[in-house]
């Protein structure tokens, strides 16, 4: 039994993540525990429930199952978060892209959508765009629906604007967004060549092939078993000579990548698919 303080105990936790995956076909074994509990205890106090009050709202109420998918995931992003790893791309992998006839960037985790807009800024600045297609995939609904927008907190833009001065872009964040009020609206010739889309990384399979696959932020909450199947997703998904960028928290270590991957910039994680 948990105490009422600790509201959830790791075998409750346990029993929980195989009951939602029997229920509802969401598979979060491969989840880190720590987090997952933090996230399910937040969860409790927010709607002051005891776990078999939320077992009973998950079975019966779908539209709470799709708020508890919301707040079970960790959601911020910034737009060229961690700019280091975006002057990486630019000197590192952008002199391959020219090479491809087209490009096509999986933002997969991309949250509301920050990272996907930062990366048609990048192919932008490189004379790129107008050949590229960005693809921006999250397990979850709601944060797909604010990156659709492409509309922001105009307070967030001087953090972004910071962000994209470092990156050594000429220019300045402002322009390649509209302020309305209190609200930034990225311009449509960003938005015209991506299409975000639920797809969990889990459970989903190969949807196209690709000639960059950025994953940030996201590998950190999985255990290492699960890591190594997403990482073959990602190996399967991208294109000979594809690049595959994992930012400075996440690399290859759990993968068997003898063969298959070279280092192109250590720092931050960023593979070139050679095998
Ligand atoms: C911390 S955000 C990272 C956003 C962005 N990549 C960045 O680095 O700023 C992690 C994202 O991973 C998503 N995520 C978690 N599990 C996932 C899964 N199984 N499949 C796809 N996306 C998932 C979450 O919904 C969340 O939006």
């Amino acid at each position: 039994m948990s105490t009422s303080a600790e509201r959830i105990s790791y075998n409750e936790l346990e029993e929980l993540i195989i009951w939602i995956n029997h229920i509802h076909g969401f598979d979060f074994r491969g989840y880190s525990r720590a987090s997952l509990k933090r996230r399910v205890t937040r969860i409790m106090d927010m709607y002051g429930l005891q776990l078999f009050d939320l077992k009973g709202i998950l079975v019966n109420d779908h539209s709470f199952f799709e708020e508890f998918i919301v707040q079970i995931t960790v959601n911020v992003t910034e737009m060229f978060r961690d700019p280091s790893f975006f002057r990486s791309v630019k000197e590192k992998v952008v002199p391959y892209l020219s090479s491809f006839p087209r490009v096509k960037v999986w933002n997969a985790g991309c949250s509301t959508g920050e990272e996907s807009y930062s990366f048609a800024i990048l192919l932008k600045q490189e004379g790129l765009l107008d050949r590229s297609f960005l693809y921006g995939t999250d397990i979850n609904p709601r944060v797909l629906e604010v990156a659709k927008t492409g509309v922001y907190s105009l307070s967030n833009m001087k953090q972004y604007s910071e962000n994209y001065l470092l990156t050594g872009y000429p220019g300045s964040m402002s322009d390649y967004y509209t302020a309305q009020y209190d609200a930034a609206a990225i311009h449509h010739e960003l938005k015209k060549n991506t299409l975000f889309s639920v797809h969990n990384l889990v459970s989903d399979e190969v949807f196209n092939e690709f000639q960059v696959i950025s994953c940030r932020n996201v590998l950190i909450y999985f255990n290492s078993d699960l890591q190594r199947r997403v990482l073959q997703l990602f190996y399967d998904s991208l294109c000979s000579f594809g690049f595959l960028c994992l930012g400075a928290k996440e690399s290859l270590r759990s993968f068997d990548s003898a063969g298959k991957f070279r280092i192109v910039d250590k720092s931050e994680n960023i593979y070139q698919k050679i095998g």
